[in-house]
């Protein structure tokens, strides 16, 4: 069994970040379980499948084969032997991922994933039900917020500096619907679990979020296992 560190939250609150440097700090493997829900997504859309679709996303899950594998210390998310990394932070991509990740066919096949990694590797993890469903005993559990104004701020900087056009009205509308929808979904939501630690980023910087991760780390905190990293 590896050592788990997880990491959940809405959209734009920071998680990728942060547990991707807490991972390099650690020396642990990153895994973002947000990307493998958007390559699911971009296998869905190329098919031509719309979000209301169930069925038609039910039947196609067995053919969409999800890996990833690490470059550079970097996870490089592969789907039917290609790497997609590069088209799946979209928009588009991101809203269908999480119209499909309500599916509990998706659902399954990704946690099955997830937890084979866990379990051979030491991760840091990110998602929205690592620490209430995919690692229930993880042994670091941190819910990592921000207030939609400051995730959608956030959000519109990166496609910025990536030469994008965005409106972070538009942006900010599009956060509240997925946080919604994955808050009230059926098949393991969006919430903060009961010995996880909160962590409020709206006010922080990296540097500080970071800081306070690895504290909790350090000190093996989840509100229980406080010997583990001793
Ligand atoms: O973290 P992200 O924005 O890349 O995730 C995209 C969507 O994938 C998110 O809106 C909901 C879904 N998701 C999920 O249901 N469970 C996870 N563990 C990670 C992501």
């Amino acid at each position: 069994m590896g050592r788990n560190i997880a990491i959940d939250g809405p959209a734009g609150a920071g998680k990728s970040t942060i547990a991707k440097n807490l991972a390099k700090k650690l020396g642990y493997i990153y895994v973002d379980t947000g990307a493998m829900y958007r390559a699911m997504a971009l296998f869905f859309l190329r098919r031509g499948i719309r979000a209301e679709e169930s069925d038609r996303i039910e039947e196609a899950v067995a053919d969409a084969d999800v890996s990833i594998v690490y470059e550079n210390g970097e996870q490089q998310v592969i789907l039917n032997g290609e790497n997609v990394n590069g088209l799946i932070r979209t928009e588009e991509v991101g809203n269908m991922a999480s119209a499909s990740s309500v599916n509990p066919k998706v659902r399954e096949k990704m946690t099955e994933l997830q937890r084979r990694l866990a379990k051979t590797s030491d991760v840091v993890m990110d998602g929205r039900d690592i620490g209430t469903f995919v690692l229930p005993d993880a042994d670091v559990k941190v819910y990592l917020t921000a207030s939609v104004e400051e995730r959608a701020r956030r959000r519109a900087l990166e496609y910025e500096k990536k030469g994008i056009e965005v409106s972070v009205e538009q942006i900010a509308k599009d956060i509240s619907e997925r946080d919604y929808r994955d808050m009230h979904r059926e098949h393991a939501p969006l919430r903060r679990a009961e010995d996880a630690v909160l962590v409020d980023t709206s006010d922080m910087t990296i540097a500080q979020v970071e800081a306070r991760l690895m504290e909790l780390c350090e000190n093996g905190k989840k509100g229980g296992k406080g010997d583990f990293f001793a």
